[in-house]
């Protein structure tokens, strides 16, 4: 086959996966997304709309548009605690292409990318592509999936280049304490490396836990890329529109390999990202609430079911579950889909520490939680009773 060698052992992406999975029910119930159900908010269509009506329709510089970069410093100034000018911001295809181009940018082949796991699956495709080697440390549920700063230093090699870091986690549902990120920061400084850090959960935090960036620590925003996006915050996944902020040399080489992989974001999707940065923010705490309360009935819920347990999860829309008791986390996802028409995700595919767990998305309607939630406890029964027999 005409195939790269390392490209044919690339794993599909498990919600997609479970996406086309078959199930003896007709209503099923998607609680294996990686989106909210909430909608843009009007003003930010609007605004896109608008921007293809006043001729935003041809080729954006690749670093982005100059008003999306001047927009995102302030709020990074503002927000982040990162003193970052228009000229250290990068816009990007979904904060998915900052991870690849920064990647293909920053690896050598053969070069090693420290990762927490259970992780975003995305994570180690991006390093494929770029010909590094992920090597990850775990995040134990022993340790309510926090990083342990020990198993850092057992991972490091002669490789390591760079350490990604992930908070809030998907699929873990924490938001890492001040001292996870202190240790991280020491260990990059200690060992000369470069982190990429995922920050694009940053505003679906719960019980007034506050969010650090990595590179608000002392010295490390000159060895930090810091990625976010609008996917999740504004409810624009399908808009593509991601960036990155980083204040180093290496900036000067990254819009040859922006150019080469995409050459630039979509360009009425970039005024719209002005206007979701600039415009109204009131609805950022109204989906908060939405989110904080379908978390409550499914942690309430979940930890209702015999067999079945769950933390509260600290943010994030996604709450790992765990199902050991009922079977391989494979198996009892499969059972699910198929028996109560209730599709999860199989933490398996974000990682070895992820076995025996369900992610679920709890960023759906009440009423879908609720059923879901009923549905779980079915399965869980008809399992529990079948590994009786
Ligand atoms: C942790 C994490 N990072 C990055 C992404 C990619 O987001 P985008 O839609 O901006 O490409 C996702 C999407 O699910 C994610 O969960």
């Amino acid at each position: 086959m005409w195939i790269n060698k390392d490209m044919e052992k690339l794993q599909p992406s498990a919600v997609r996966k479970i996406l086309t999975m078959p199930s003896k029910r007709s209503d099923v119930i998607n609680l294996g997304l990686g989106q909210s159900i909430y909608p843009t908010p009007s003003n930010i269509v609007e605004a896109g709309k608008k921007a293809l009506d006043d001729g935003f329709t041809r080729y954006a510089p690749n670093a982005g548009l100059a008003v999306l970069r001047e927009a995102i410093a302030e709020k990074v100034k503002k927000e982040n605690g990162i003193n970052a000018t228009a000229n250290d911001v990068f816009v990007t295809v979904g904060a998915q292409e900052a991870l690849s181009s920064l990647f293909v940018l920053l690896l050598n082949p053969g070069d090693e990318v420290i990762i927490p796991e259970p992780c975003y699956s995305g994570y180690i495709s991006s390093i494929a592509v770029a010909r590094g080697v992920p090597v990850t440390v775990p995040l134990r549920a022993s340790n309510d999936r926090h990083l342990d700063p020990k198993d850092l230093e057992r991972a490091i090699s002669p490789k390591t280049r760079v350490i990604l870091f992930n908070t809030p986690n998907n699929p873990c549902g924490t938001v890492a304490h001040k001292e996870e990120l202190e240790a991280i920061a020491r260990f990059a400084i200690e060992h000369d490396l470069f982190v990429v850090t995922d920050e694009i959960y940053e505003k679906i935090i719960f019980d007034g836990r506050k969010h650090i960036s990595l590179a608000s620590l002392p010295g490390m925003a000159e060895r930090t890329a810091t990625i976010n996006g609008f996917s999740k915050s504004y409810c624009m996944t399908g808009w593509r529109v991601g960036y990155f902020v980083m204040q180093n040399k290496l900036k000067e080489h990254w819009a040859k390999v922006q150019q080469a992989l995409v050459s630039g974001a979509n360009t009425s999707a970039q005024v719209a990202c002005v206007e979701a940065l600039t415009g109204p923010q009131e609805f950022v705490q109204e989906y908060l609430g939405k989110y904080d309360e379908t978390r409550n009935i499914l942690y309430e819920g979940i930890n209702a079911i015999t067999g079945v347990s769950c933390l509260k999860p600290e943010g994030t829309f996604y709450a790992m579950v765990n199902v050991s008791e009922l079977g391989a986390d494979e198996d009892v996802a499969m059972h699910l889909v198929e028996n109560q028409g209730v599709r999860t995700i199989a933490a398996s595919n974000y990682g070895p520490n992820g076995e025996g767990y369900l992610r679920l998305c709890f960023a759906v309607e009440p009423e879908i939680i609720k059923q879901g939630i009923q549905r779980i406890a079915e399965g869980a029964q008809e399992l529990l009773a079948a590994k009786e027999k």
